[in-house]
């Protein structure tokens, strides 16, 4: 029966393996999802089983758990908007670092007691040290995803300013990071000395809390991003620790890939934010977390005026943002390029900015629901060089991923590659007012001559904007 247990462990293995593989292309993508979700359906039946064989399957436990696991998926799937799926992620981030580190936490207090428990191979010193890893990644994940989750929202209204003003960080706050590191590896140490003395198993538990808290806290503004993805690779890297203290292979494996996989994340992030990823941990980029004052103002235009401009447009790059996702209007971006290449057999390409919208791949996501065609989604890097030959950059709630203030060598976004809208012949912007983007940048690009601003919701605009184009 064993080899059975190892077949339905590699059996899911591989279904994640392959399902990772996948996810590299939109077309693919949920097909990938679909076989990630049977290898996770396999390995907990598998583990299932071989407790019962064990006979140490405590079915109630198992049940109740699985219920209150998918009423509150189910409630959380059905309930979360769209543009609520960042606080989302980060949140699951953070419950699996803990989860992983609350299994390690009970199985190393019974090896402690009864060292007969330890799965074979495995000696107590090299659990202890596991399980201290897996307690120091697990929990610091925990606490820092609930500060990325809550800064994702925009703060938490009790702490306010504080939890959202990243600057009080950098100076002093990097050596207190290094030092509680430090600290937790002692602690790790002295617990293999001593593996009766639990002080240190809480202790270690205490201060990786606070680790979380203090590496987050100083990032925000633009980096945040960044700091999703590491967190997400350091839930799967407290999973693979903690399926070396159990001894389950799958954990292992699943956990290696989450943290490999979310650890690839992160650098293409850092890339895309011109940034190294220490740069992030330990420079607090971001910015101050207070939005600009604005102090210009310009005149709105409206969508008949806009359509008038576009008759006979040979070229138009739409480049989406976050703006584009709260007001879903996917669809009727769609619906105007489709219009546009009938009437006037205009050109339409999508700019797409790597860390557009909140989650990584968010503007791919939303397009290809609207069932835009992948070969129109293009790279920021690769469209760049269209924007000084194509008459209208249109400009869909996308704000901090356009601003120009990037290319200056300060403030939150100093240094952020961008799309260069603004080399485009005319601009159109749609959003509702000329209020900042999510790092609180005021944006020069709505003051241009050459832009033309279509205030209000994205949403509303686009269905106006096709039925002037309609008109013509
Ligand atoms: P943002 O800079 O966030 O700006 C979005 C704009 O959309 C806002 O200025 C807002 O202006 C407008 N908007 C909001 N609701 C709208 C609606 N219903 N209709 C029309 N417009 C609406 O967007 P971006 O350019 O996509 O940049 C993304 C930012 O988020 C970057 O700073 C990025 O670093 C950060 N971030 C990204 C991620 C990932 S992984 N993508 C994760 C966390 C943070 P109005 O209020 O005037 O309408």
């Amino acid at each position: 029966m064993e080899d059975w247990i190892s077949i339905g462990y590699l059996l899911s293995a591989a279904l994640f393996i392959f399902g990772l593989k996948k996810l590299g292309h939109p077309r693919t993508a949920p097909f990938g999802n679909q076989l990630g979700a049977l290898g996770m359906l396999v390995a907990v039946l598998t583990t299932v089983v071989s407790m019962q064989l064990a006979g140490n399957a405590q079915w109630e436990l198992i049940i109740a758990g699985i219920v209150v696991g998918s009423l509150i998926g189910y409630w959380m799937a059905v309930k979360v908007e769209m543009t609520g799926m960042p606080e989302l992620v980060a949140m699951f981030n953070g419950f699996g670092g803990a989860a992983s580190a609350l299994v390690a936490l009970s199985e190393i207090q019974k090896y402690i007691s009864n060292a007969d428990l330890i799965p074979e191979g495995l000696e107590l010193t090299v659990t202890m040290i596991a399980a201290g890893l897996s307690a120091l990644v697990g929990w610091m994940t925990l606490t820092g995803s609930l500060l990325a989750m809550y800064k994702l929202k925009g703060g938490i209204e009790v702490f306010g300013k504080w939890i959202r003003t990243p600057t009080w960080g950098p100076s002093w706050l990097n050596p207190v990071k290094v030092l509680l590191l430090l600290s937790v590896f002692v602690m790790i140490f002295l617990s293999i000395e001593e593996p009766t003395n639990q002080n240190y198993l809480w202790g270690i538990i205490g201060v990786s809390c606070l680790l979380g808290i203090v590496l987050v806290l100083p990032i925000g503004g633009a980096d945040m991003p960044v700091v999703v993805s590491l967190l997400n690779s350091l839930s799967g890297i407290a999973a693979a620790f903690t399926g070396f203290i159990i001894g389950n292979s799958v954990l292992i494996i699943a956990g290696s890939l989450v943290g490999a996989s979310g650890l690839i994340l992160t650098f293409i992030m850092c890339k895309a934010m011109n940034r190294t990823l220490l740069d992030v941990l330990f420079k607090s980029f971001g910015g101050d977390g207070e939005k600009q004052a604005l102090t210009r103002t310009k005149v709105g235009s409206d969508p008949d005026e806009v359509a008038m401009m576009l008759d006979g447009a040979q070229k138009v790059i739409i480049v989406p943002g976050y703006g584009m996702a709260v007001s879903q209007c996917q669809h009727a971006v769609k619906e105007f390029a489709d219009l546009m290449k009938e009437k006037f057999d205009t050109e339409i390409k999508y700019a797409i900015h790597p860390v557009a919208g909140r989650m990584p791949g968010h503007m791919n996501v939303l397009l290809a629901e609207a069932n835009v065609p992948y070969e129109q989604l293009i790279e920021m890097d690769e469209i760049n060089s269209e924007f000084p030959e194509c008459d209208v950059a249109l400009v869909i709630g996308a704000n901090d991923t356009t601003n120009p203030a990037a290319r200056s060598g300060e403030g939150p976004l100093a240094g952020m590659p961008i799309i260069d809208a603004d080399a485009a012949r005319t601009v159109v912007i749609i959003k509702r007012s000329l209020s900042v983007g999510y790092a609180g940048v005021d944006n020069d690009l709505f003051y241009m001559d050459k832009t033309m601003m279509l205030f209000g919701d994205g949403k509303a605009m686009m269905a106006g904007l096709n039925t002037a184009v309609k008109e013509i």
